[in-house]
């Protein structure tokens, strides 16, 4: 970000105090701070026991290994049991803990009693598909209750599941499965994409090419399209599970069993399996979904906007809501079908009391207008929430006053697909909000701000996000890579773990997030890598080379800009071409991935050791002067850039 932005954000002086009502009965008030810090491994160790354990823990964090952290080791627990089965037993067996909307308006409502039956026939289900303890499973589903199903099913047998966003292309997947070497795939005909359905199966068919390791595919049947079934691999969820045993006895599993695998852009193309475990993951994200949302089970109705398909899904539409029993609205289809109202509709119609979202969804229904909410009964809504990329003031006052009617508090949520669960946040009950800022770490979590040196930077000054202490929900390792993980995270400052994440502290202490410090682009909330973008496009017979930028956009936070230097076979060397390479990459990568604008020029700015300067590209990109060019091996390379370009807006 801009010194510019960074100036605009510390001069925003709006200040809002919890309201009256939800402090007096908020679950978690201001003393928790104090509690935690006291004695930070006792405040973890009585959040365990939010869970149901087989065998209660003893211990709580081993960091005689560090970086790599046990917690709560000698315990054990199923996680499946303790997102369903215990509320049966608790009674609240008829309490609904899906309402399903799908996006052509079709739905069901799912009771615990329901839900725990589900589970249990898909967790006989895989084990008749020869699964068990320890094997990775595949999940490439759209947002409907299956997703949810089939990763409580492998949580229940002790299988770690490695979730695959729909919208990935096959080489995506196919890389993915590779690396984790699944050897079962859970997927579907399709899902309903904007009132039209879009096909998953044969992405899975093209990507299983390249897949030896796989032996079985469950498919879901959602849209009814026709499909391509390859005898004695492919099964249909609905003869295979719905025959199954509505009983399961779940076993329990170590504290430290590999829950599940998510995949995440790093700054060289291949991607990171960031690994999560049990014990430690449940108890985060059941805490902090209970302390950062105010969930009140018997009377709430939740809504997280994310697709499962992304750490936010996991966390906080499976594992935190359903440890706490939540009631929650899953929707599978986009915000504008069949109208831009939809999203509104729905907390009417369901009574959504607490909603999760992020600012680039934010900023695109504050462009479509103030009076779509306006037409929508929104009275329900009492916490509203922010989540994948710094929140800009503009869009929150707007989330606050359009959405939440000015009576709702806002909880800007930082965290990471590597840190499992939220980690710096206001609290509803207890923080007097910032508009723009996640201002402090939640109990019993250490963050801070450091210089380049490692020194920690005073209040007014910025620098990097570090986390000084280990948490529960952290990462446990790299997939398969220790050495990347050592490399990546903890290499950067002693002792500590890097984000990447610039960072600033304001006057009170407060901190603000100011976007990646890396090479990693943040579009709509999704983080994507320079690198892949780049290897993709240079995979086009028309391509030398590909530089690319993440560019500040109004809409989505960043949009990706690709700067490229065609070979001199190319003919064709205008728009058709552009929009061929951004319809490459959407094919290689995925649709998020395509670059909102492709400029052909005959160089790019390389340093003498021939790495490539994005900064320059950013300053182009972003209309910005050009910095310092001198490390450049050809300074002269900018003027020439500039003068080849349409005029760059
Ligand atoms: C990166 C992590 C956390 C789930 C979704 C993204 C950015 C996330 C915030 C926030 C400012 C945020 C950071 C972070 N980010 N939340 N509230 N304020 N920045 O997970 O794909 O692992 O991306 O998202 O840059 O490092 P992810």
């Amino acid at each position: 970000m801009s010194n510019e932005s960074l100036a605009n954000l510390l001069r925003e002086e709006r200040r809002f105090a919890p309201p009256a009502g939800l402090a007096a009965s908020a679950n978690v008030s201001g003393a928790a701070y104090a509690a935690a810090s006291g004695d930070r491994l006792a405040f973890w160790a009585e959040q365990a026991r939010r869970l149901s354990w087989a065998v209660e823990p003893t211990e709580t964090l081993d960091w005689s290994r560090a970086p790599f952290a046990r917690w709560f080791a000698d315990g054990t627990l199923n996680v499946a049991y303790n997102c369903v089965d215990r509320h049966v037993e608790a009674g609240h067996g008829e309490r609904v803990a899906i309402h399903f909307e799908g996006e052509p308006g079709d739905g069901r409502s799912i009771t615990y009693a329901e839900l725990k039956d589900e589970v249990s026939r898909a967790a006989n289900a895989l084990l008749a598909l020869g699964v068990g303890k320890g094997d990775r499973v595949a999940v490439y589903l759209p947002m409907i209750p299956e997703a949810v199903v089939a990763m409580l099913a492998c949580a229940r047998i002790g299988a770690t599941h490695s979730v695959v966003f729909g919208g990935f292309s096959a080489d995506a997947v196919a890389s993915r499965i590779q690396d984790a070497d699944a050897k079962l795939v859970i997927t579907a005909d399709g899902g309903w994409r904007r009132g039209k359905p879009s096909a998953l199966k044969p992405a899975i068919d093209e990507a299983l090419e390249r897949c030896p390791g796989v032996e079985r595919v469950l498919v879901v049947r959602r849209t009814g399209q026709d499909v391509a079934f390859t005898e004695g691999r492919d099964v249909w969820w609905h003869e295979l599970v719905e025959q199954q045993s509505a009983e399961h006895a779940p076993v329990a599993h170590e504290a430290e069993h590999p829950l599940f695998i998510l995949y995440t852009s790093g700054t060289t193309g291949k991607p990171k399996g960031i690994l999560h475990t049990s014990g430690g993951y449940l108890t985060q994200a059941a805490y902090t979904h209970h302390a950062v949302f105010d969930l009140k089970p018997e009377t709430d109705v939740y809504w997280c906007t994310a697709d499962i398909g992304w750490v936010t899904g996991h966390s906080y539409i499976v594992y935190g809501p359903l440890a706490n029993g939540a009631t929650q609205v899953i929707y599978e289809g986009t915000p504008d079908t069949p109208h831009q109202g939809r999203f509104w509709e729905i907390v009417q119609k369901y009574g959504v009391s607490i909603l999760y979202t992020a600012p680039t969804a934010i900023r695109t229904f504050m462009k479509w207008g103030d009076d779509i909410p306006a037409k929508f009964d929104l009275s329900s809504l009492r916490v509203l929430g922010s989540v994948g990329e710094p929140i800009n003031p503009e869009a929150w006052v707007w989330y606050r006053e359009h959405i939440g009617g000015s009576r709702c508090p806002i909880v800007d949520t930082w965290w990471q697909t590597e840190t499992g669960a939220i980690m710096i946040s206001p609290l509803p009950g207890v923080t007097e909000t910032k508009p723009g800022s996640a201002q402090r770490p939640l109990p019993g979590i250490a963050a801070t701000v450091v210089d380049d040196e490692a020194r920690e930077v005073p209040n007014g000054a910025g620098g990097y996000l570090v986390l000084t202490e280990p948490w529960p929900s952290m990462l446990r390792t790299v997939w398969g890579d220790d050495q990347r993980y050592l490399d990546t995270y903890w290499s950067r400052f002693e002792g500590r773990y890097f984000a990447g994440d610039g960072a600033k502290k304001d006057e009170d202490g407060d901190i603000w997030l100011l976007g990646r410090v890396d090479d990693v682009m943040l579009v709509s909330g999704h983080n994507i890598s320079t690198t892949e973008v780049e290897s993709a496009l240079v995979g086009h017979p028309a391509v030398a080379e590909a530089a690319v930028v993440g560019a500040a956009d109004a809409t989505t936070g960043q949009a990706i800009v690709a700067f490229v230097i065609l070979r001199g076979t190319a003919t064709d060397r205008g728009e058709a071409l552009v929009e061929d390479l951004r319809a490459h990459v959407g094919r290689t990568l995925g649709p998020i991935a395509k670059p909102k604008r492709v400029l052909v020029v005959n160089e790019l700015p390389k340093t003498r050791s021939g790495k490539i300067m994005r900064r320059l590209l950013r300053d182009v990109a972003e209309n910005r002067e050009i910095g310092d060019v001198t490390t450049l091996a050809d300074s002269s390379v900018m003027n020439l850039i500039q003068a080849q370009l349409p005029s760059a807006s």
